[in-house]
Order: C-alpha cells, then sequence, then structure tokens
C-alpha cells in the first residue's frame, strides 16, 4: 500500500485545493492530509485566515480523497510525520518547488502543478472590501506603514497627505501611491486614515478625518489630553466609525501571552509592576527639540504605561514624575510612580539617559520578566521562590509588528471587535489623563 501525505492551509477550500487533493491521492492508496492550526498560520505570519481549524479539516474531508487528516502545529514536523505515518510519497503543490527537497532523504517527494488564477488569497481579497487608505505624515514610522501593510490581506494604502509638497512627493514615489497637500482632496475616495504626523497634529487631523466619515488608526500618543481623547472616542462611536489608537505593543501576540499568564494566578496576586524603556536620540531629532510634545515621556510613555494600566487599571491613588532634563528644559528621563490600593508601578523612559529595558511583574508566588525590546516582546520568563524553576516562553514577531495592529484595526473596521479588548477606550483615555498630568507639572500644557 502506498501512503502519501500532503500538507496546507485549505481556508476557503476551492478547486485548486480539490485538484490538488485529488491528483495526490490518485500517487498512491491512502492519503493524509495535514491541516495547518491557527496558532501555527500566526507564527508563519499568515495573519488573515478566514475560516476556523474545525472548518477547513471538513473542507478537507468533504472533498472525499483524505483517509486522515491531521493537524500541523509545528515548524519541522513534517520529517517526523514522514517517519511516524510510514509515507512513501510527499506531496506538494508546485508553489514550493524545491522548498521540500530536504524530505527526499526519508520519502519521494512530489510537486504538483497548481492549478491556476485561483489561491486562497485571491479569495480573501474578493470576500472582503479592500480599505483604501491615507496616511497623513512622511516620517520614520510612516515609512514603515506601508511594507507592514503589504503583509495582511484587505488593506491598501492609496495616497499620503503632507503640507509640505516636497515630503509629500517624494513618500509618495518611494512607495508608488498618490499623494496630496490638501486635506479634503487627500481624503476623497479614502475609507481609513493612518495618523503618523508629529503629535501635536493629531488631534485636530483625527477630528477632521472623522468628520469626514473616516475610520481612524492614530499613531501614539493619540493626544495628550483627557477631554480631547474622550471627545474623540465619543464621536467616533456617535458615527459609528472605528478610532484605534496605534500602540503596537498592545497588539502583538508574545504580549498578549505575557497578559495572559500575569493574569492567570500563576505568580499570586501581582503586587508591583516596573517597565522601562530607553532609547538615546540624536539631539537634533523631533523628540528632543520639540518643546511642547517632545520628550521622553510623550515619546516612550505609551509602551510604559500599557502594562500598568492593563494590569493595574486606570484607578490609581495617586501619581508622581520625576525628571531629568536637558538644557533646553526638555525632559530626557521621567520616572511616573503609582501608588495603587493594593500595589506599586513606576514607568521609566529615557531618550537622554540609557538605562536597562526591562518589563517585571511582581507577585505573591513569582514574578515575570522580560528583557528589552519587550514592547516587541518575544520571549519572557517566570521565576519562582526556587530559583531552580524558571519557566519560559516565546512567541513570533514579525517585521515591525505594525502588522498586528493593522490586522486588528482592519477586522474592527470588518465588524469583529475580539480585539477590541488589547487596548480599550478607557485604557486609552487613561494614557492621555497621565501625559496631561505630566506636561502640567511640567508647565507645558498652554502649547500642547
Ligand atoms: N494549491 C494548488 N493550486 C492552487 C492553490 C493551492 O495546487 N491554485 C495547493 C498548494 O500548492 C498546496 C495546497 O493547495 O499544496 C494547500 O495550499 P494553501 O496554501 O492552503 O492554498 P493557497 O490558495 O495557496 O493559499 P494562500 O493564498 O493563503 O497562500
Amino acid at each position: 500500500m502506498t501512503r502519501v501525505i500532503t500538507y496546507g492551509t485549505f481556508d476557503l477550500f476551492h478547486e485548486g485545493h480539490y485538484r490538488l487533493l485529488k491528483r495526490a491521492k490518485e500517487l498512491g492508496d491512502y492519503l493524509i492530509v495535514g491541516v495547518t492550526t491557527e496558532k501555527y498560520d500566526m507564527e508563519r505570519g499568515k495573519l488573515n485566515v478566514v475560516d476556523s481549524l474545525m472548518t477547513r479539516i471538513e473542507n478537507v474531508k468533504k472533498s472525499g480523497f483524505a483517509d486522515e487528516v491531521i493537524i500541523e502545529e509545528a515548524v519541522g514536523q513534517k520529517i517526523s510525520d514522514v517517519q511516524k505515518y510510514h509515507i512513501d510519497i510527499f506531496a506538494i503543490g508546485s508553489d514550493w518547488m524545491g522548498a521540500f527537497d530536504y524530505i527526499s532523504d526519508y520519502c519521494k517527494v512530489v510537486y504538483l502543478e497548481r492549478t491556476k488564477n485561483i489561491s486562497s488569497t485571491m479569495l480573501r481579497e474578493q470576500n472582503r472590501h479592500i480599505q483604501k487608505v491615507g496616511i497623513i505624515g512622511t516620517g520614520r514610522i510612516a515609512n514603515r506603514f506601508v511594507p507592514e501593510s503589504k503583509q495582511v490581506s484587505g488593506i491598501d494604502v492609496q495616497r499620503v497627505y503632507n503640507p509640505n509638497r516636497d515630503s509629500a512627493e517624494h513618500f509618495a514615489k518611494i512607495w508608488e501611491i498618490d499623494f496630496s497637500t490638501d486635506l479634503e482632496l487627500f481624503l476623497k475616495g479614502i475609507d481609513s486614515v493612518y495618523v503618523a504626523s508629529p503629535h501635536q497634529t493629531h488631534y485636530d487631523y483625527v477630528k477632521f478625518a472623522l468628520e469626514h466619515g473616516k475610520h481612524v488608526l492614530c499613531e501614539k500618543p493619540m493626544v495628550l489630553k483627557k477631554n480631547q481623547s474622550e471627545e474623540l472616542f465619543d464621536y467616533a462611536r456617535q458615527k459609528n466609525l472605528v478610532l484605534f489608537e496605534g500602540i503596537k505593543t498592545a497588539y502583538c501576540p508574545g504580549f498578549e501571552k505575557l497578559l495572559g499568564i500575569a493574569c492567570s494566578g500563576i505568580i499570586g496576586n501581582i503586587h508591583y509592576i516596573d517597565a522601562c524603556f530607553t532609547k538615546l536620540e540624536d539631539k537634533n531629532k523631533r523628540e528632543l527639540t520639540d518643546m511642547a510634545c517632545g520628550g521622553s515621556l510623550t515619546e516612550l510613555g505609551s509602551y510604559c504605561l500599557l502594562p500598568i494600566i492593563k494590569l493595574f487599571g486606570n484607578k490609581y491613588e495617586g501619581v508622581r514624575f520625576e525628571s531629568i532634563h536637558d538644557n533646553k528644559g526638555l525632559d530626557v528621563f521621567t520616572k511616573v510612580s503609582f501608588r495603587y490600593p493594593k500595589g506599586i508601578a513606576t514607568a521609566t523612559c529615557g531618550l537622554g539617559v540609557k538605562s536597562e529595558g526591562r518589563l517585571l511583574i511582581a507577585g505573591t508566588k513569582g514574578y515575570i520578566v522580560a528583557s528589552a525590546p519587550w514592547w516587541k516582546t518575544t520571549y519572557f520568563e517566570v521565576h519562582y521562590e526556587n530559583a531552580s524553576q524558571v519557566d519560559k516562553y516565546s512567541e513570533r514577531f514579525f517585521g515591525d509588528g505594525l502588522r498586528y495592529e493593522i490586522r486588528d484595526f482592519l477586522n474592527m473596521i470588518n465588524g469583529d471587535d475580539k480585539s477590541v479588548f488589547k487596548l480599550t477606550r478607557s485604557e486609552s483615555i487613561a494614557m492621555a489623563e497621565i501625559m496631561e498630568k505630566f506636561l502640567e507639572q511640567e508647565k507645558r500644557m498652554d502649547n500642547t
């Protein structure tokens, strides 16, 4: 009996899948089909699979060609499956030509010609309205957004806005998109806006975009005043639009896992959180020259405040700021200390002082520690009283990480609000309020 194995995601089961399974079955007598798990697809950067694992398995079974269905959940599983299931032939579509030659040491490898003009990606694009996105701003982060958006299906960056024509034109040329220096014209035909301009311009741009019926993804910190944050969220809700603050850590799978472990009770009751992020910045950059909104807390504070607000909430009893300033009076290092009814927390940010970037969450049974860059969480450890017991967790993080927030933003627009909890309206507002308190103490409020 000749035993054949093949693998795939089989999302939105289509003719190409059917024909592949048919031919794979014809290669032998018994066909095993490996269907990828959601977690595995996530880990390899396939973020927009529509069908659940159960649906995909059902569809493979319905084709009538699979004698057995197994799940594929890890890299490197194929070779052990080939041995475990006594496989004679490994079959896969010709889009993978050459990629699985290494398996020929264990069994015969056959690449079957791929069916033309059909793929899950194509069907996903057809089924979904493509969000036409415009970018406000042409800085570093805006430059990261375009390539990251290409990793998520259902989005097409079409235009960029900058009041400065040269900057807009230059950016548009690099990314092969349109540009505009007129805000009204910029918004024409666009469904959503990504605001990546300097902090103090966010409020006006977000408001303008919402007024024109556009969904908005705004870079952090969205605004630096509590009432502005409340107003924008209220307005978006009233107009049935999605307003989303882009703190990338909040949407990163590793950080989600870390929060899950922290809340699971494994380290007992949490009483202390210490989050630190420092990045030595060039003195001539906007971060250290913008006297109204620059400085370390406004620049990096969103990251460090995030785990504190997520785990301890916004009902702190007291908050205190201590800063070191440069000769212009801008904070180059700031430590925020919170007192909560049952805990204390510190958020430390630096643009002109380097320190150990670390997230520490301490509880009654143990602590979680993640080192820099914990804001793009890929690895963390859980330690206990018994020093030899250490649980290690890791998670993949692709590219610059913006793709995760873009995916969640699109999901929310498309009516799937599963990701709302990753950064709630009240958490965003709480962070704006903390920034406002800080700027009040710094006596910078009039300018923001
Ligand atoms: N396949 C095929 N012909 C197609 C599409 C897929 O023969 N037109 C094959 C693939 O080569 C693979 C199997 O079907 O062996 C499962 O592929 P999968 O990646 O699930 O499907 P795609 O349509 O290629 O998915 P995507 O667009 O998400 O990459």
